[in-house]
């Protein structure tokens, strides 16, 4: 395997120019860009227009949104910094509600910045910048360890459906779904993969299909209507994606189309994995139903990608970016502190105290 792409930085500080880098991830497969944010709303709207995404990836760009966001304050005392940093947190809350990932990172930062309390203000900031910089350090080895349990679920030469982008550019490195992938290729495992396209943004075809293919992993882009004949003939041995959310109760939010994946991999008996960080791992949200689904501007379905509209001018349509898969479909979920199985009421909660 040519581990290139896994060198790949989607997200990096710059820490002279003040700078968060980012992957342009809308440019790809056709040109690999990055853009040089500096203000909040540089990092809201990046993490707005997909241009960094990935649940992941979006929790690394909002902590050092945060640290960006503060970093040039004037305050002077403790509560006026705190109140400035709750303002930048807010915004950059506000950018995409579905991945959790988001909200836990920057409630780390807060946090981070409540136990520096005592310091002064440039010493809190350069903690600030050090928690984004560890949010980030240990996504990797997550990453990492959740592709080795992974790993021990799939055997050389399967056929692996995977649907959206959860690569190493949806993270710090290695991906969650994805990281199984390049694992077993270092061990020499001949997957064969398929990629559903992903519409309407096309992750699967633009990104999936990119990154394994620049690691030299056998990938093949279907379109979404193709996942069933592909798993009636026999073709897929295992499904792997990754999620924006999992609920107490283990149904997960994951891009939109997943569900109908899962529910076709349990008719043709093909095991279903999700591969979930803990801090994907939200325990307040009870069940699916309590999961804010993001619903984005109808243009991305027939315009976004596309040279002429593919639809009629300001047709009526529906675009929810993300759907929840209902626990029963799910096989099991991979995470760093193990593979939780069903129940997910009785498996989950044991992850967290491990
Ligand atoms: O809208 P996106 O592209 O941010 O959606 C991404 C996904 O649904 C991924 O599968 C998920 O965030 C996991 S990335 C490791």
């Amino acid at each position: 395997m040519s581990d290139n792409v896994l060198n790949f930085q989607s997200v990096k500080l710059e820490e002279e120019k003040s700078q968060l880098v980012i992957l342009d991830q809308t440019a790809l497969p056709n040109r690999t860009s990055y853009l040089e944010l500096e203000t909040v709303e540089d990092v809201w709207e990046a993490i707005y227009k997909l241009k960094v995404r990935g649940a992941p990836a979006i929790g690394i760009a909002g902590a050092y949104g945060a640290y960006i966001g503060i970093k040039h304050s004037k305050s002077t005392s403790y509560e006026d910094f705190y109140n400035e940093f709750m303002k930048v947190k807010e915004r950059l809350a506000s950018s995409r509600p579905t991945a959790v990932n988001l909200f836990w990172a920057l409630d780390r930062m807060e946090e981070c910045l409540k136990n520096n309390k005592d310091k002064t203000i440039d010493e809190i900031k350069d903690s600030l910048r050090l928690e984004a910089h560890s949010i980030r350090e240990e996504d990797k080895e997550v990453c990492k360890t959740i592709g080795e349990y992974a790993l021990s679920l799939l055997k050389p030469g399967m056929g692996i459906l995977t649907h959206c982008n959860a690569g190493t550019i949806a993270t710090a490195k290695y991906g969650t779904a994805l990281a199984p992938l390049y694992l077993g290729a270092e061990k020499g495992y001949d997957f064969k993969v398929f990629a559903d396209e992903t519409r309407p943004l096309l992750q699967g075809a633009r990104l999936t299909a990119w990154e394994l293919n620049e690691a030299g992993i056998d990938v093949t882009v279907i379109c979404d209507n193709m996942a069933s004949i592909v798993m009636k003939n026999g073709w897929i041995d295992a499904v792997v994606v990754g999620c924006d959310r999992v609920a107490y109760n283990g149904d997960t939010a994951n891009k939109i189309g997943t569900s109908g994946v899962a529910i076709l991999a349990k008719k043709y008996g093909i095991p279903f994995y999700v591969h979930a960080p803990l801090s994907t791992i939200d325990l307040k949200t009870k069940t699916g139903d309590d999961i804010h689904i993001e619903l984005r501007p109808g243009e991305e379905i027939y315009k976004t990608w596309y040279e002429k509209p593919m639809a009629p001018e300001g047709i009526k349509t529906y675009n929810p970016a993300f759907d929840v898969t209902d626990a029963e479909y799910i096989s099991a979920i991979i995470t760093e502190k193990g593979i939780a199985y069903p129940p997910y009421e009785e498996s989950i909660p044991r992850l967290f105290d491990k």
